[in-house]
């Protein structure tokens, strides 16, 4: 997509799976980037990654629960190339387990990676957009954003935050050229995926897959597509939109 060329990109969870798949999607297109998470071998083989592919990148080491993180995070974007212009809000984590069994340590655990760390970047990231004359955010929902799982409340519910969020944001700056929108993934082969099922040939795996109409789990770069979209010029009109990358599954 041509209108990514030469614009300011900042990814958070950003050293692995949809974050990657995305940070060297944008690469290609030409993109100056910023790549956030909290591990710094992974982010630093990333980055080597993305100037192999003629990208200017930096790894800036963020936990996006914690709010100086943040600020420094979106500091340091602007500092290093001056202006800010896509935000991919990424970084989650995921959670399982019957309502009667959650703890408050496991809620604010997801809601301090899937809530607050939406919350915050958004915080840090507005006005840096706003001084660049406006500009797109993408956070990351998921199918869970928009339907009710079993044994999956916490991540539930923080997915359907990060969709409430996405909406407000979006009328709260339209008028001042921020779109906001989020992408609904369903289930896409990444560690995440990894770490809920135990692998795609377990009963579980195999469960999951067979959720998609398509008949498959999806792939990280078949998510990332759909952020540069909403990242673009060409999703111009687009905005407190929810788009599902889902193999079909919302559709049933
Ligand atoms: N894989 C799926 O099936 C799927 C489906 C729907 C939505 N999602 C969402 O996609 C996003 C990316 O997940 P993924 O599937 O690529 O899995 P992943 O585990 O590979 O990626 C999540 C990334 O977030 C990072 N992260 C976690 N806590 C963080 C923190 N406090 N600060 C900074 N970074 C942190 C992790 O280190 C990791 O790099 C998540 O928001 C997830 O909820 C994934």
């Amino acid at each position: 997509m041509k209108s990514l060329s030469g614009k300011v990109v900042l990814i958070t969870g950003a050293t692995s799976g949809i974050g990657k798949a995305t940070a060297l999607a944008f690469g290609k297109a030409g993109s100056r980037l910023i790549v956030a998470g909290r591990r710094e071998a992974e982010g630093a083989h990333l980055v080597t990654e993305l100037k192999a592919l003629g990208a200017e990148a930096r790894f800036v080491r963020t936990d996006v629960s914690q709010e100086a993180e943040v600020r420094t995070l979106v500091e340091t974007t602007v500092t290093t190339f001056g202006r800010l212009d896509v935000a991919f809000n990424n970084a989650g984590v995921e959670a399982a387990g019957p309502i009667t069994e959650f703890t408050v340590e496991e809620y604010r655990r997801v809601f301090d990676v899937n809530v607050l760390g939406v919350l915050l970047a958004l915080k840090y990231e507005i006005p840096a957009l706003l001084q660049s004359g406006g500009g797109s955010i993408i956070n990351t929902s998921s199918v869970a954003g928009q339907i009710g799982m079993a044994n999956v409340n916490l991540y539930v519910a923080s997915k359907h935050a990060v969709e409430g969020i996405t909406r407000s944001t979006a009328l709260e700056y339209a008028a001042q050229g921020i779109r906001v929108n989020a992408i609904a993934p369903g289930a896409i082969v990444t560690d995440m995926v990894q770490r809920f099922t135990g692998g795609p040939e377990t009963e579980t795996g195999k469960y999951l897959a067979s959720m998609h109409p398509l008949g498959r789990m999806g792939r990280p770069e078949e998510v990332a597509q759909t952020v540069l979209f909403l990242a673009s010029d060409e999703a111009s009109f687009v905005t407190g939109h929810t788009l599902a990358v889902d193999g079909g599954w919302l559709a049933k």
